[in-house]
C-alpha cells in the first residue's frame, strides 16, 4: 500500500522524492560505509536469524557496508572462519528457527592466545564494527574485548529472558508460546486421568520462561530458580486443591529450580566442556517425590530444546528486527561497548557493562502481585 502510493505520488511529482538505489561508494547518509561482522553466540533460539537479516539489510540499504558472518560465535572471530553476507544470502530466513551462522559457547578469554587471534582477524579483515548477537556469556565477552578497543556492540537474545537492560529478549517469547501449548495439551490429559501432571521447561537461573507459560497456561504451582522449592508444602497446596474437587494439577518447574536446603538431595550436576552444569530432569524427580507424598497419580514431561527450536513468532521477528537495525546505527555512531535493549516500547542503548555481570531475575512484582494471585 505505501510503497504503491509512494510510486504514484513520485509519478505525479507530489509527495516526497527520496533517492534510492546506490550512491557513490564509500559514503551514504552522512558515514563512511563499513565493514561488519555479525555473530550469534551462545544456545540457539527462534528469531536469530530475523536479526541477521536485519542487520544485513539495514547495513546494506542505508549505508552501503561489507558484512561478514563469523561461523559459531565466538570461535569464527578466533578461527578467522567466516561467510560474505548479503540481502540476496539473507532472503527467505526470516521465519527459519535456528541460526545460518551457526553458535558456539566459545569465549576467546579461555582458548589460548584466543583473544590475540580474534583481534588479528579483526585486522586482517578490516572489520569496522562487530554485531553480537547472543545472551549473558556473549555478551560478556563483547563488553571484555569492547573494554580492549574491540568496535563492537550487542543484541541480547537467549530463551531465558535474563539479561539486564531489556524487557525482553530474542527468543523469550516463542519459547513461552511453545510451553504454553504444550501445558494447554497437558491439561487435557491430566483432567481425563486426574492426575498430576509436571512440566519442566528450561530455564538455568531464572523462572521467566517458567512463570510466564505457568501464568499463561493456567499451571497450579510454578517452581523457579529465585525461590527454593519445599515439596512437602507443595504436596500440601495439591491435597488442598483435590479436596476442593480439582483432581488434576500442573505444575511447571524451571530446569534450575532448586529445592529448600535439606529437603530433597539431587544426584551430582554434569558438568559440560563450558563448564556449565547439564540440566534436565528435576521434573523426573519432582513428579516422582509429588507422587509418594500426596497418593496422587503423576506423570511429568521435559520440554527441554523443544522450546528452542522451529519459528519464532511475530513478536520475535518483529523484536529481532528492531535490535537489527538498532545496533547497524549505534556501530554507525560509534557507539561501541554499547548493547541495544527494549525498553518499554522504545529501543534504547546501554553499556554493555550495565547489561552484563548480574542476571535479570524474575521481578517481585509479577511474583507477588500476579502469581500469588493465580497460582492455586
Ligand atoms: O540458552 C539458554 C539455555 O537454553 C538454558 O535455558 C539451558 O540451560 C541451556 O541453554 C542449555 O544449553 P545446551 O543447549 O548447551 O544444552
Amino acid at each position: 500500500m505505501v510503497a504503491a502510493r509512494l510510486q504514484r505520488e513520485a509519478a505525479a511529482g507530489t509527495g516526497p522524492v527520496r533517492q534510492v538505489g546506490p550512491t557513490a561508494r564509500g559514503e551514504r547518509n552522512g558515514t563512511e560505509a563499513m565493514r561488519l561482522g555479525v555473530l550469534t553466540g551462545g544456545g540457539d533460539c527462534p528469531g536469530l536469524n530475523a536479526a541477521i537479516r536485519a542487520v544485513v539489510r539495514k547495513a546494506t540499504v542505508t549505508f552501503d557496508d561489507d558484512i561478514v558472518g563469523f561461523r559459531n560465535g565466538w570461535h569464527g572471530v578466533v578461527e578467522d572462519d567466516a561467510i560474505p553476507l548479503d540481502v540476496a544470502r539473507c532472503r527467505g530466513i526470516l521465519p527459519r528457527g535456528g541460526t545460518i551462522l551457526g553458535t558456539s559457547r566459545v569465549n576467546p578469554f579461555k582458548v589460548a592466545g584466543g583473544v590475540d587471534r580474534a583481534l588479528a582477524t579483526l585486522e586482517r579483515r578490516g572489520i569496522d564494527g562487530v554485531v553480537a548477537i547472543g545472551g549473558e556469556g556473549t555478551l560478556s565477552v563483547a563488553r571484555r574485548l569492547a573494554e580492549t578497543g574491540v568496535p563492537v556492540v550487542g543484541i541480547p537474545k537467549t530463551i531465558d529472558n535474563d539479561v539486564n537492560g531489556t524487557d525482553f529478549t530474542i527468543g523469550f517469547n516463542t519459547a513461552v508460546q511453545v510451553a504454553v501449548e504444550a501445558i494447554d495439551r497437558l491439561h487435557t490429559t491430566a483432567e481425563s486421568h486426574d492426575r498430576i501432571m509436571v512440566c519442566e521447561v528450561m530455564g538455568r537461573h531464572v523462572g521467566w520462561v517458567a512463570l510466564y507459560s505457568g501464568l499463561a497456561a493456567g499451571a497450579a504451582i510454578v517452581l523457579v530458580p529465585e525461590e527454593p522449592f519445599d515439596l512437602p508444602v507443595v504436596a500440601k497446596h495439591l491435597g488442598r486443591r483435590h479436596e476442593k474437587g480439582r483432581f488434576a494439577s500442573i505444575v511447571v518447574v524451571a530446569e534450575g529450580a532448586k529445592p529448600r536446603a535439606g529437603t530433597l538431595e539431587l544426584p551430582p550436576p554434569e558438568i559440560d566442556e563450558f563448564d556449565h552444569e547439564r540440566l534436565g530432569g528435576i521434573g523426573a524427580i519432582v513428579a516422582r517425590e509429588l507422587e509418594q507424598l500426596t497418593q496422587l497419580e503423576c506423570r511429568f514431561t521435559i520440554l527441554g530444546h523443544v522450546l528452542r527450536g522451529g519459528t519464532p513468532t511475530a513478536f520475535d521477528r518483529i523484536l529481532a528486527t528492531r535490535f537489527g537495525i538498532a545496533a547497524v546505527d549505534a556501530i554507525h555512531d560509534r557507539a561501541f561497548g554499547d548493547m541495544v535493549g527494549l525498553q518499554g516500547s522504545t529501543i534504547e542503548r546501554l553499556s554493555l557493562a550495565e547489561a552484563t555481570g548480574e542476571l535479570k531475575r524474575l521481578d517481585s512484582g509479577l511474583l507477588d502481585d500476579v502469581a500469588r494471585i493465580f497460582l492455586d
